[in-house]
Protein backbone atom coordinates (compact mmCIF):
# COMPACT_ATOMS: atom_id res chain seq x y z
CA UNK A 1 0.00 0.00 0.00
CA UNK A 2 0.99 3.47 -0.62
CA UNK A 3 2.74 5.42 2.03
CA UNK A 4 0.12 8.43 2.76
CA UNK A 5 1.96 11.79 2.38
CA UNK A 6 2.08 14.02 5.42
CA UNK A 7 0.02 16.95 4.48
CA UNK A 8 1.81 20.04 3.76
CA UNK A 9 2.22 22.94 5.48
CA UNK A 10 1.59 26.63 4.39
CA UNK A 11 2.68 29.55 3.67
CA UNK A 12 1.88 32.19 1.65
CA UNK A 13 2.17 36.39 0.97
CA UNK A 14 -0.06 38.99 1.45
CA UNK A 15 -0.27 42.31 -0.59
CA UNK A 16 -2.74 43.93 -2.60
CA UNK A 17 -1.78 44.12 -5.40
CA UNK A 18 -0.63 40.12 -5.28
CA UNK A 19 -1.17 38.72 -8.51
CA UNK A 20 2.69 39.72 -10.01
CA UNK A 21 4.65 38.18 -6.76
CA UNK A 22 7.43 36.47 -7.57
CA UNK A 23 7.61 34.60 -4.28
CA UNK A 24 6.03 31.41 -5.17
CA UNK A 25 8.17 30.55 -7.38
CA UNK A 26 11.09 31.75 -4.68
CA UNK A 27 9.99 29.58 -1.90
CA UNK A 28 8.51 26.88 -4.18
CA UNK A 29 12.54 26.64 -5.25
CA UNK A 30 13.88 26.49 -1.79
CA UNK A 31 10.96 24.22 -0.48
CA UNK A 32 12.45 21.87 -3.20
CA UNK A 33 15.89 21.91 -2.58
CA UNK A 34 15.57 22.06 0.73
CA UNK A 35 13.13 19.30 1.09
CA UNK A 36 10.02 20.82 2.79
CA UNK A 37 7.04 20.08 2.84
CA UNK A 38 5.02 23.15 1.94
CA UNK A 39 2.63 25.14 -0.25
CA UNK A 40 3.12 28.33 -0.57
CA UNK A 41 0.18 31.23 -2.20
CA UNK A 42 -0.88 34.16 -2.67
CA UNK A 43 -3.46 35.93 -0.62
CA UNK A 44 -4.86 39.11 -2.23
CA UNK A 45 -6.43 41.50 1.24
CA UNK A 46 -7.89 44.48 0.87
CA UNK A 47 -6.21 47.48 3.29
CA UNK A 48 -9.84 47.26 5.28
CA UNK A 49 -9.81 43.51 5.15
CA UNK A 50 -6.40 42.76 6.80
CA UNK A 51 -6.28 41.92 9.97
CA UNK A 52 -9.58 40.33 9.69
CA UNK A 53 -8.40 38.03 7.26
CA UNK A 54 -4.42 37.78 8.26
CA UNK A 55 -6.10 36.46 11.00
CA UNK A 56 -8.68 34.17 9.67
CA UNK A 57 -5.31 32.64 7.29
CA UNK A 58 -3.94 31.72 10.81
CA UNK A 59 -7.00 30.10 12.40
CA UNK A 60 -7.54 28.05 9.33
CA UNK A 61 -3.94 26.57 9.69
CA UNK A 62 -0.99 28.48 7.35
CA UNK A 63 2.06 28.55 10.12
CA UNK A 64 3.46 31.66 8.27
CA UNK A 65 2.97 34.23 5.89
CA UNK A 66 5.39 37.22 3.89
CA UNK A 67 3.69 40.85 4.23
CA UNK A 68 4.18 42.95 1.32
CA UNK A 69 2.70 46.46 0.02
CA UNK A 70 0.63 48.25 1.67
CA UNK A 71 0.37 45.62 5.09
CA UNK A 72 3.74 46.25 6.35
CA UNK A 73 2.43 48.59 8.72
CA UNK A 74 -0.51 47.06 9.70
CA UNK A 75 1.21 43.89 10.16
CA UNK A 76 3.23 45.60 12.63
CA UNK A 77 0.19 46.05 14.76
CA UNK A 78 -1.22 42.86 14.34
CA UNK A 79 1.43 40.62 15.47
CA UNK A 80 1.65 39.95 19.17
CA UNK A 81 5.29 40.22 19.13
CA UNK A 82 8.23 41.94 16.96
CA UNK A 83 12.03 41.15 16.71
CA UNK A 84 14.56 44.17 17.15
CA UNK A 85 15.04 44.84 13.46
CA UNK A 86 11.04 44.92 12.83
CA UNK A 87 10.72 47.33 15.68
CA UNK A 88 13.36 49.62 14.29
CA UNK A 89 11.43 49.33 10.30
CA UNK A 90 8.35 49.63 12.05
CA UNK A 91 7.32 47.41 9.77
CA UNK A 92 6.36 43.82 9.32
CA UNK A 93 7.77 41.64 6.06
CA UNK A 94 7.41 38.30 8.12
CA UNK A 95 4.89 36.24 10.42
CA UNK A 96 5.66 33.31 12.16
CA UNK A 97 3.07 30.94 13.93
CA UNK A 98 4.77 30.68 17.15
CA UNK A 99 4.26 27.08 19.38
CA UNK A 100 2.14 29.13 21.86
CA UNK A 101 -0.03 30.06 19.17
CA UNK A 102 1.12 33.39 19.60
CA UNK A 103 2.58 35.67 16.08
CA UNK A 104 5.61 36.93 15.90
CA UNK A 105 6.10 39.55 13.40
CA UNK A 106 10.04 40.00 11.84
CA UNK A 107 11.93 42.24 9.00
CA UNK A 108 14.07 40.33 6.60
CA UNK A 109 14.00 42.93 4.21
CA UNK A 110 17.00 45.27 5.81
CA UNK A 111 18.94 42.02 6.43
CA UNK A 112 18.50 40.32 2.89
CA UNK A 113 19.72 43.64 1.26
CA UNK A 114 23.04 43.62 3.26
CA UNK A 115 23.30 39.87 2.20
CA UNK A 116 22.79 40.85 -1.58
CA UNK A 117 25.61 43.35 -1.48
CA UNK A 118 28.14 41.45 0.71
CA UNK A 119 27.57 37.88 -0.49
CA UNK A 120 25.87 38.09 -3.90
CA UNK A 121 27.89 41.19 -5.48
CA UNK A 122 31.07 40.58 -3.16
CA UNK A 123 31.00 44.32 -1.79
CA UNK A 124 32.82 45.59 1.36
CA UNK A 125 30.63 47.71 3.08
CA UNK A 126 32.79 49.34 6.29
CA UNK A 127 33.94 52.69 6.42
CA UNK A 128 31.97 53.19 2.66
CA UNK A 129 30.07 56.69 1.90
CA UNK A 130 26.60 55.80 1.53
CA UNK A 131 23.76 58.09 -0.33
CA UNK A 132 19.86 56.96 0.03
CA UNK A 133 17.46 58.64 -1.95
CA UNK A 134 14.06 58.58 -0.38
CA UNK A 135 12.84 58.27 2.80
CA UNK A 136 9.39 56.58 3.20
CA UNK A 137 9.05 52.38 4.62
CA UNK A 138 11.98 51.12 2.18
CA UNK A 139 14.64 53.55 3.41
CA UNK A 140 13.51 53.32 7.20
CA UNK A 141 13.70 49.17 6.82
CA UNK A 142 17.25 49.43 5.37
CA UNK A 143 19.05 51.80 7.56
CA UNK A 144 19.93 50.28 10.75
CA UNK A 145 21.46 47.18 8.78
CA UNK A 146 23.07 49.86 6.45
CA UNK A 147 24.31 51.35 9.64
CA UNK A 148 25.64 48.35 11.15
CA UNK A 149 28.49 48.04 8.94
CA UNK A 150 29.81 50.88 9.94
CA UNK A 151 29.65 53.76 7.52
CA UNK A 152 32.01 56.54 7.31
CA UNK A 153 28.97 58.57 6.07
CA UNK A 154 25.32 58.17 5.75
CA UNK A 155 22.96 60.78 4.07
CA UNK A 156 19.00 60.84 3.42
CA UNK A 157 18.09 62.69 0.18
CA UNK A 158 14.39 63.00 -0.22
CA UNK A 159 11.86 65.08 -2.14
CA UNK A 160 10.27 66.17 0.85
CA UNK A 161 13.63 67.32 3.13
CA UNK A 162 11.40 67.21 6.72
CA UNK A 163 10.67 63.22 6.03
CA UNK A 164 14.51 63.18 5.86
CA UNK A 165 14.84 64.93 8.56
CA UNK A 166 12.64 63.14 10.63
CA UNK A 167 14.03 59.86 9.95
CA UNK A 168 17.33 60.21 10.84
CA UNK A 169 16.10 61.96 14.21
CA UNK A 170 14.52 58.07 14.91
CA UNK A 171 18.04 56.72 14.22
CA UNK A 172 19.83 59.27 16.43
CA UNK A 173 20.96 56.97 18.97
CA UNK A 174 22.60 54.38 16.27
CA UNK A 175 24.19 57.22 13.72
CA UNK A 176 24.54 60.60 13.08
CA UNK A 177 22.67 60.63 9.86
CA UNK A 178 22.76 63.47 7.34
CA UNK A 179 19.40 64.58 5.66
CA UNK A 180 18.71 67.20 3.05
CA UNK A 181 16.77 67.66 -0.08
CA UNK A 182 18.25 65.99 -3.78
CA UNK A 183 19.66 69.30 -4.90
CA UNK A 184 21.67 69.77 -1.56
CA UNK A 185 23.60 66.32 -1.94
CA UNK A 186 27.17 66.74 -1.77
CA UNK A 187 30.61 65.13 -2.98
CA UNK A 188 32.85 63.68 -2.87
CA UNK A 189 31.35 60.92 -4.56
CA UNK A 190 29.76 58.09 -2.50
CA UNK A 191 31.13 54.66 -2.56
CA UNK A 192 27.08 53.26 -2.25
CA UNK A 193 24.02 54.67 -3.66
CA UNK A 194 20.85 53.36 -2.90
CA UNK A 195 17.66 54.52 -4.64
CA UNK A 196 14.46 53.65 -1.79
CA UNK A 197 12.19 55.84 -3.84
CA UNK A 198 9.59 55.18 -5.41
CA UNK A 199 10.18 57.07 -8.19
CA UNK A 200 10.96 54.61 -10.69
CA UNK A 201 7.31 53.35 -10.66
CA UNK A 202 6.42 56.50 -11.92
CA UNK A 203 9.07 56.63 -14.48
CA UNK A 204 11.07 59.25 -12.94
CA UNK A 205 14.53 59.76 -11.20
CA UNK A 206 15.20 62.80 -9.22
CA UNK A 207 17.14 65.79 -10.78
CA UNK A 208 20.74 65.29 -9.09
CA UNK A 209 23.68 67.22 -8.92
CA UNK A 210 26.82 66.82 -10.36
CA UNK A 211 29.80 64.79 -8.87
CA UNK A 212 28.03 62.29 -6.82
CA UNK A 213 29.07 59.14 -8.65
CA UNK A 214 32.31 58.17 -9.75
CA UNK A 215 33.91 54.84 -11.27
CA UNK A 216 33.90 53.26 -8.05
CA UNK A 217 30.51 53.72 -7.57
CA UNK A 218 28.26 50.91 -6.81
CA UNK A 219 24.08 51.68 -7.59
CA UNK A 220 21.69 49.80 -6.59
CA UNK A 221 18.13 50.11 -7.25
CA UNK A 222 15.68 48.86 -4.65
CA UNK A 223 13.18 48.30 -7.71
CA UNK A 224 13.63 45.28 -9.47
CA UNK A 225 11.65 44.21 -13.26
CA UNK A 226 12.55 44.08 -16.28
CA UNK A 227 15.08 46.46 -17.95
CA UNK A 228 16.71 49.14 -17.07
CA UNK A 229 15.06 52.19 -14.42
CA UNK A 230 15.41 55.80 -14.52
CA UNK A 231 17.86 55.29 -11.65
CA UNK A 232 19.52 52.94 -13.24
CA UNK A 233 19.78 54.35 -16.38
CA UNK A 234 21.08 58.15 -14.57
CA UNK A 235 24.01 55.63 -13.10
CA UNK A 236 25.05 54.35 -16.20
CA UNK A 237 25.13 57.31 -17.90
CA UNK A 238 27.46 58.32 -15.23
CA UNK A 239 29.95 55.10 -15.50
CA UNK A 240 28.90 53.99 -12.36
CA UNK A 241 31.43 50.72 -11.01
CA UNK A 242 28.22 48.46 -11.07
CA UNK A 243 24.27 49.30 -11.45
CA UNK A 244 22.25 46.57 -9.98
CA UNK A 245 18.24 46.37 -9.21
CA UNK A 246 16.69 44.40 -6.35
CA UNK A 247 16.08 40.85 -7.27
CA UNK A 248 19.10 39.52 -5.07
CA UNK A 249 17.61 41.68 -1.92
CA UNK A 250 13.88 40.05 -3.38
CA UNK A 251 15.78 36.89 -3.11
CA UNK A 252 17.45 37.13 0.36
CA UNK A 253 15.15 38.68 2.35
CA UNK A 254 13.07 35.34 1.10
CA UNK A 255 15.75 33.27 2.19
CA UNK A 256 15.95 34.97 5.65
CA UNK A 257 12.07 34.23 6.25
CA UNK A 258 12.14 30.50 4.94
CA UNK A 259 15.15 30.23 7.87
CA UNK A 260 12.57 31.83 10.48
CA UNK A 261 9.88 29.42 9.59
CA UNK A 262 11.39 26.13 8.60
CA UNK A 263 14.93 26.77 10.62
CA UNK A 264 16.66 25.52 7.14
CA UNK A 265 18.93 28.29 4.82
CA UNK A 266 18.58 27.99 1.44
CA UNK A 267 21.15 28.34 -0.76
CA UNK A 268 20.09 32.04 -2.90
CA UNK A 269 22.31 31.55 -6.20
CA UNK A 270 20.33 28.76 -8.07
CA UNK A 271 17.42 30.59 -7.08
CA UNK A 272 18.43 33.99 -8.39
CA UNK A 273 20.35 32.84 -11.67
CA UNK A 274 16.87 31.03 -12.49
CA UNK A 275 14.49 34.36 -11.30
CA UNK A 276 16.84 36.87 -13.28
CA UNK A 277 16.75 34.31 -16.24
CA UNK A 278 12.66 33.97 -16.07
CA UNK A 279 11.94 37.82 -15.51
P1 LIG B 1 7.86 53.03 0.44
O1 LIG B 1 7.23 52.28 1.58
O2 LIG B 1 7.95 52.25 -0.84
O3 LIG B 1 9.17 53.64 0.80
P2 LIG B 1 6.57 55.58 0.73
O4 LIG B 1 6.62 55.52 2.20
O5 LIG B 1 5.34 56.11 0.05
O6 LIG B 1 6.80 54.17 0.07
O7 LIG B 1 7.85 56.41 0.21
C1 LIG B 1 8.10 56.64 -1.12
C2 LIG B 1 9.40 57.41 -1.27
O8 LIG B 1 9.61 57.71 -2.65
C3 LIG B 1 9.40 58.75 -0.56
O9 LIG B 1 10.71 59.05 -0.16
C4 LIG B 1 8.92 59.68 -1.66
O10 LIG B 1 9.29 61.02 -1.47
P3 LIG B 1 8.38 62.01 -0.58
O11 LIG B 1 8.70 61.69 0.85
O12 LIG B 1 8.80 63.36 -0.99
O13 LIG B 1 6.95 61.68 -0.96
C5 LIG B 1 9.68 59.12 -2.81
N1 LIG B 1 9.11 59.47 -4.12
C6 LIG B 1 7.96 59.02 -4.65
N2 LIG B 1 7.78 59.54 -5.88
C7 LIG B 1 8.85 60.34 -6.14
C8 LIG B 1 9.27 61.14 -7.25
N3 LIG B 1 8.53 61.23 -8.35
N4 LIG B 1 10.43 61.81 -7.15
C9 LIG B 1 11.19 61.72 -6.03
N5 LIG B 1 10.86 60.98 -4.94
C10 LIG B 1 9.70 60.30 -5.00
Amino acid sequence: MAKLQDKPDQYGVVGHPIAHSWSPFIHGMFAKECAQNLTYRLYDIEPADFRREALRLFTSGLRGVNVTLPHKESAAELVNEMTARATRAQAVNTIVLQKDNSLLGDNTDGIGLIRDLQDNLGLELAHKRLLILGAGGATRGILAPLIDTQPAALVIANRTPVRARTLAAAFRDLYDIQACEFKDVQGPPYDLIVNATSASLQGQMPEMPAGLVSEDSVCYDLAYGRGHTPFTLWAKSLYAARVCKGWGMLVEQAAESFYLWRGVRPDTHSVLEALTRKA
